[in-house]
């Protein structure tokens, strides 16, 4: 596995990384089974994949707890990144809340589900404009001079938020919304996006020295070879509230797959490692989050780092997005 590192911090990350959304079982997520999520997990560990990332809010805590047991006796060969700031309540109803009392609870369940005593990246999930943003950091900084989280990471964050949030500590990463698609994306779930992942984040993250995680990488499932038009997700599916997988926008995204497609196959490769590797071979991005429900998705995702992806594959791909570029890389 091809390794990354910034000047951020000493971690080192495969360029293949794994994302447990999908861990938080079958209630979010179309056809996810408990066995089948740990037997992924650590699979890719066999494939060299060392940094896995997750949240509490995906699955309620079970996507930490899969985490946590697939982990078991691997805890110093992995690099661990879970997340604080989105709260739910009895009914599922979820809140962005970054105020002390809660992140300090959230650190000790996420660690209790973890099964570890140590978090490597604590990202901020998203903004709590309600909490001034000093506040969060004072009670992180405690975090990390309890030795309960290595590092300070954020995710969804504008430049203008980071550069206040650098004020009061040191961060090592950012996390967004990024693939061969979604370029300058401006909502995500139908939430408004305060950042443009490649006009702004990345020159951002090259010139600080963080690492940048960039995430659905697939286009939660549509760069890959074996997405179906009428897949589609269950009616509680993460993935029936994306707009761009659902209705006139993904019919526009629907006709680039095919021609992404063509060109996966010209090449002898699968769609997916070509949408992983076209991330691989930016310079700003540290370590593409692919998620992943079976040992066989895991086996395609780990091999994008193999082969080679060519400045000539490069603009061949640029050349099919090129007339989509208004409709596509910015909605
Ligand atoms: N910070 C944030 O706000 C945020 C937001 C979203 C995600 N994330 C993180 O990013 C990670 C990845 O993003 P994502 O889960 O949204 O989407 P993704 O990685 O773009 O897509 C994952 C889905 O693609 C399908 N897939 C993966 N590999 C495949 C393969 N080789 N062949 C065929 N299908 C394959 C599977 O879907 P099927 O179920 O259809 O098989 C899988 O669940 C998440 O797990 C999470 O850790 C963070």
């Amino acid at each position: 596995m091809k390794m990354k590192s910034v000047t951020a911090t000493d971690l080192e990350f495969s360029a293949v990384g794994f994302g447990c959304w999908a861990a938080g079982g079958s209630a979010i997520w179309t056809g996810t089974d408990d066995a089948n999520s740990i037997q992924a997990i650590r699979r890719a560990i066999e494939l060299g994949i060392t940094f896995f990332d997750v949240a509490p809010v995906y699955g309620f805590g079970h996507a930490e707890t899969i985490l946590g047991q697939a982990l078991r006796g691997q805890r110093q060969n992995v690099v661990i990144a879970t997340k604080c700031g989105l709260s739910w309540d009895a009914g599922g109803t979820i809140t962005n809340d970054l105020k002390p009392a809660t992140i300090e609870r959230e650190i000790d369940d996420s660690l209790r589900r973890l099964n570890t005593d140590y978090v490597d990246i604590y990202q901020i999930h998203w903004p709590d404009p309600a909490t001034p943003i000093a506040m969060t950091m004072e009670t992180l900084n405690k975090l990390k001079s309890a030795g309960k989280i290595r590092h300070i990471g954020v995710s969804n964050f504008s430049v203008a938020l980071m550069d206040e949030t650098r004020q009061y500590g040191e961060i090592v990463s950012h996390q967004g919304l990024y693939n061969l698609l979604e370029r300058n994306p401006i909502q995500y779930h139908n939430i408004p996006l305060e950042y443009r992942t490649e006009d702004e984040i990345l020159p951002y993250c090259r010139r600080h020295g963080l690492a940048f995680f960039p995430y659905s990488p697939l286009f939660q499932g549509l760069l890959t070879d074996q997405f179906r038009v009428q897949n589609q997700f269950d009616a509680h599916d993460v993935r029936s509230a994306n707009p761009k997988l659902n209705g006139k926008l993904f019919e526009t995204y629907y006709q680039i797959r095919a021609e992404l497609l063509a060109f996966a196959a010209k090449i002898g490769k699968p769609l997916s490692q070509v949408a992983i590797n076209w991330l691989i071979h930016q310079e700003a991005v540290t370590s593409v989050i692919c998620g992943a429900q079976t040992v066989a998705h895991v086996e395609e995702n780990a091999a994008s780092a193999s082969w080679d992806f060519t400045p000539e594959m490069a603009a061949a791909i640029e050349r099919i997005l090129q007339p989509y570029h208004d409709p596509v890389y910015t909605a």
